[in-house]
């Protein structure tokens, strides 16, 4: 990037520091960043200590083979006991592990103690399906308890988990399926969403017909709906896992044993499976999740909002969690069923203290209007989240004054699928946060922004955010591909992790997030963030959300284009894209103008709530869309493109 981009033009003043009580009882204090700067692996090496290991490990990072990483690799324990068995052994297994509220409504609470046993007779299910330690298994299923008792089990014999996304294809997941390898599948009849049953089982049946080597295909009853059935080859769970003994004895397996692949879908090329392990991981979010959402496992009640086919869900549902013993929600459906409340209502129903959600799923609430949070009891939060894409400051402030009653800190955490766990997030007991900000790397992490010639950013500069020292919880690998994994990680810049977003160091040293490299904007010689522009619209009292795209333009070379929906009561008018190109200018210069303005019903989104701003590109250029399968809704493209007036 060049050095003369906007990227410090929006300025954010607001500052929210920590509240006195939170900060005064919080789990990690400032001295935890000089302690881990001293000696950073003796800091790793301490936060492994959270877990129960069978061999503890002597040796903390193996890094003679970079970028292959080894972590606590003489260390051995079992996944799942960490996350179930030793809370019981413990005395707590009469402590609540999972709070399930179904779609329909429908309720079913998991004691620790119940979800041992709900773990061992999965377990001794796979076990008897001739499943292996090393062994693959798919899973394709609604967001249910079995769910996560499937992944348990799966850890708890060895066999790397692949979950796939439930509102993907039969063609997506037969590419994963054949990727991994797998030889046995788990999943549900279907799952409730927008208050209908939504079948899984038929994706399930064609992706398997073409994936020979699938063996079983075990099924929960969760609808009820009818489905095709292979004898021999599909099993019911009620009917293979309720009879089997609920004792197992878990096995120890060696810390950099394979615990699961997830595959990024990205936008271009065949998806990526990220290989995670067993050691390193489960001490980084562990860690992670007691600091960042200072976990009380005693009195907090945790919810994640995320599916858990996302990493969001494998860190923050299931494996940081319960290894840490917290008590959380799990709920099937969506925000809007049977209403636009339903979030809050579960929010005060439980007493949920901590909330992880995503930006876009922050917007749309706010676009809903606040009128509808205000009408349930949101007073027992005290920690609030966000993760997935950079959060606009309208946004963050909305959700820490509409939903934490403008006294719970927000933390903004920024991750990947790659790095596993959180690694740049404020700490809610230390950090006086910055709306729109991830600010700074946890301890333990080095995280930094280089321009194109590797060099550190000085203050106030942008350019590519790069992760300089390997982490425990980071991929190892992409499954099958090395050389992929070193091309599209390693090789941008020598000896760091090229993390594919564009970021910024504010003026005290705070990084803010920009997007993905390739969505930042090239006009007239100006690198402009797509971040900020967007941020920028969403500053404005009309504009609930908004994309911008750079479209190929005659004299500028790309010429900003904007897609906004606009708030509930706002009215598209011919003054509207005067308005927000002289609101936009005022807030990041003239250069930053958008050239076109177009109000729209709904954005292209990933089912990851990502802004498919590629689409939207081909929109503005009047090209073919291309390929729209990752879309949740493609119906999107076509209300879009009939807003154009499109030339010949
Ligand atoms: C990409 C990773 C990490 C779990 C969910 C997404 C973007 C994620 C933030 C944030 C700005 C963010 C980045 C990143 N992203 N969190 N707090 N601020 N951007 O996992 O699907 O692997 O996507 O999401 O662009 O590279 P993922």
């Amino acid at each position: 990037m060049s050095s003369e981009s906007l990227a410090n033009l929006l300025k954010e003043e607001r500052r929210f520091p920590p509240p006195a009580e939170v900060a005064a009882a919080a789990n990690v204090t400032a001295e935890s960043y000089a302690r881990a700067t001293a000696d950073r692996l003796a800091f790793w090496a301490e936060q492994a200590r959270r877990l129960t290991w069978s061999t503890t490990p002597q040796e903390t990072l193996d890094w003679s083979n970079p970028p292959f990483a080894k972590w606590f690799a003489d260390g051995e324990l079992n996944v799942a006991y960490n996350c179930v068995d030793r809370h019981v052994e413990a005395g707590l297994g009469d402590r609540v592990a999972i709070h399930f509220e179904g779609e329909p409504g429908d309720t079913r609470t998991l004691t620790y103690a119940e979800l041992q046993q709900e773990v061992c007779k999965a377990a001794n299910a796979l076990t008897s399906l001739g499943v292996e330690a090393g062994d693959r298994v798919a899973i394709y299923m609604p967001m249910i308890p079995e769910t996560v008792v499937a992944m348990l089990a799966c850890a708890r014999v060895g066999a790397p988990h692949s979950v796939v996304f439930g509102g993907f294809s039969a063609d997506a997941l037969a590419t994963r399926i054949e990727d991994a390898d797998a030889r046995v599948v788990i999943t549900a009849d279907g799952g409730y969403r927008r208050g209908k049953p939504n079948a899984l089982k038929p994706a399930v049946d064609e992706a398997v017909s073409r994936t020979p080597n699938v063996r079983n295909v075990l099924v929960v009853r969760r609808t009820g709906q009818p489905v095709d059935w292979t004898e021999g080859r599909d099993l019911w769970w009620h009917e293979t896992v309720d009879g089997q003994s609920a004792e197992h004895t878990p096995r120890a397996f060696p810390a950099e044993h394979p615990l699961f692949i997830l595959y990024t879908s990205g936008t271009t090329g065949k998806p990526k499976g990220i290989l995670h392990t067993s050691g390193g991981y489960l001490t980084q979010v562990a860690y992670t999740h007691h600091a960042v959402f200072d976990l009380k496992p005693e009195t907090d009640v945790y919810w994640c909002t995320a599916d858990v086919g996302w990493v969001t869900g494998h860190s923050y549902i299931v494996y940081g969690p319960l290894a840490n013993g917290a008590t959380e929600v799990l709920y099937e459906g969506t925000p809007d069923t049977p209403h636009q409340g339903r979030w809050w209502e579960i929010v005060q129903k439980y007493g949920v203290t901590i909330l992880y959600t995503a930006p876009t799923a922050i917007r749309t609430c706010m676009k809903w209007g606040d009128d509808i949070p205000a009408r349930f009891d949101l007073s027992s939060l005290r920690i609030l989240g966000s993760v997935g894409e950079p959060i606009n400051p309208e946004a963050w402030v909305w959700y820490r004054r509409t939903i934490g009653a403008d006294r719970t800190p927000v933390v903004d955490t920024w991750w990947q699928t790659e790095t596993g766990a959180i690694m740049i997030s404020p700490l809610p007991g230390v950090t006086a946060a910055k709306p729109g900000s991830a600010q700074v790397p946890l301890p333990g992490i080095a995280a930094t922004v280089v321009d194109e010639e590797a060099n550190e950013v000085p203050n106030g500069s942008g350019g590519y955010l790069v992760l300089s020292e390997p982490w425990p919880s980071m991929l190892r690998t992409i499954w099958g591909d090395d050389q992929r994994y070193l091309d599209t990680y390693w090789s941008r810049f020598e000896n760091r992790y090229f993390a594919g977003d564009g970021a910024k160091k504010d003026e005290d040293g705070d990084i803010w997030l920009l997007g993905r490299v390739d969505d930042v904007m090239l006009v007239s010689g100006h690198n402009i963030s797509t971040t900020e522009v967007e941020s920028a619209l969403v500053s404005h009292p009309k504009v609930a959300e908004a994309a911008v795209v750079g479209a190929a333009d005659p004299t500028t070379g790309q010429a900003i284009v904007a897609f906004v929906i606009l708030r509930g009561s706002a009215a598209e008018d011919d003054g509207l894209t005067e308005e927000l190109r002289a609101h936009v200018g005022q807030a990041l210069g003239p250069i930053a103008k958008p050239k076109r303005v177009l109000a729209v019903a709904e954005l292209p989104k990933t089912r990851s709530g990502k802004i498919m701003r590629r689409l939207l590109r081909n929109v503005a250029e009047n090209k073919e869309l291309g390929d729209v399968t990752t879309l949740t809704d493609t119906t999107v493209m076509d209300l879009i493109q009939a807003k154009l007036p499109h030339a010949s």
